[in-house]
């Protein structure tokens, strides 16, 4: 079995105004490589954080991530080879038109002129973009589709591990669907793994293989999309994530997201 990210026992605690708040407890993780990997908690819970550490963008406090065998501190330039990220804010040089946005991802990814003309149009067709649209600037275009353009961006550079931190969040319901069509469509096509965060339930189970829980920074249970719903069946009849969410930490998936808003 190949592996593409194992995490070991990863901790980390930031200082906010003068409270120590502890992010991450001690995350372990094992993603296979091909799986849609979903990483669903309430804000706050500590996805972002996980990202930015697996990206090499922050450092941990202890444990390690290796991705297809890389540590991402030790090894951070061989690992930024084969990762890309996208998170619930794409960012863009929005003045900028949609084509230039993209060759500029193509350029400093070492892809050639040609090859890149040939994967934007390509790109443009995959997010019902029509082409005279790409001379248009970025700003222009609804968040939605956006998002989709930044998702086609950053499989453009064939990563075999995704980072997708929240690509649906602050969309609307059928903004929503399109980008969550896109991604499935992307794996199908592209054959990468693909790690994505979310506190949406119903997310979580259309898109990915194998779900982990996570909750103030712990992993409270994980397991294939349908497993995690039988293994409470005995107790619930027809269970729902946000059951499953209930039964191992108490509280309710909403009461879990108002408490941070409070903590905040
Ligand atoms: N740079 C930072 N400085 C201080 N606190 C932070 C920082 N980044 C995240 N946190 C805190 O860590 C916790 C987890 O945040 P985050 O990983 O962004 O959660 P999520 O992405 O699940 O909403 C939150 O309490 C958040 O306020
Ligand atoms: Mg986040």
């Amino acid at each position: 079995m190949n592996y593409a990210l194992i995490s070991e026992n990863i901790k980390k605690q930031f200082k906010k105004s003068k409270r120590i708040v502890h992010a991450l407890k001690g995350i372990n993780l094992q993603i296979r490589e091909g799986e849609i990997y979903g990483l669903l908690g309430p804000n706050g819970s500590g996805k972002s954080t996980f990202i930015r550490i697996a990206s090499t963008l922050l450092i941990p406090d202890t444990g390690s991530i290796k991705i297809f065998g890389y540590d991402v501190v030790k090894e951070a330039t061989k690992v930024q080879r084969l990762i890309n990220r996208v998170s619930a804010e794409a960012s863009f040089f929005k003045k900028l038109s949609a084509m230039e946005n993209l060759l500029f991802a193509a350029g400093i990814h070492g892809i050639s002129k040609k090859e890149a003309l040939e994967k934007i149009y390509d790109i443009s067709e995959k997010v019902g973009l029509d082409r005279k649209r790409l001379n248009d600037p970025l700003e222009d275009f609804s968040r939605g589709m956006q998002q989709k353009v930044a998702i086609a961006r950053a499989f453009m550079t064939e990563p075999r591990l995704m980072l997708l931190d929240e690509p649906t969040t602050g969309l609307d319901p059928r903004a929503k669907r399109e980008v969550q069509s896109l991604i499935l469509q992307m794996r199908e096509n592209m054959g990468a793994t693909i790690l994505l965060t979310t506190h949406d339930m119903e997310e979580a189970e259309r898109l990915c293989d194998y779900v982990a829980i996570i909750h103030r920074g712990r992993i409270i249970i994980k397991g294939r999309t349908s497993e995690l719903k039988t293994m409470i069946a005995h107790k619930v009849t027809n269970p729902t994530f946000e059951d499953v969410f209930m039964e191992f930490t108490g509280i309710s998936f909403d009461e879990a997201e108002y408490e941070e808003a409070e903590s905040a």
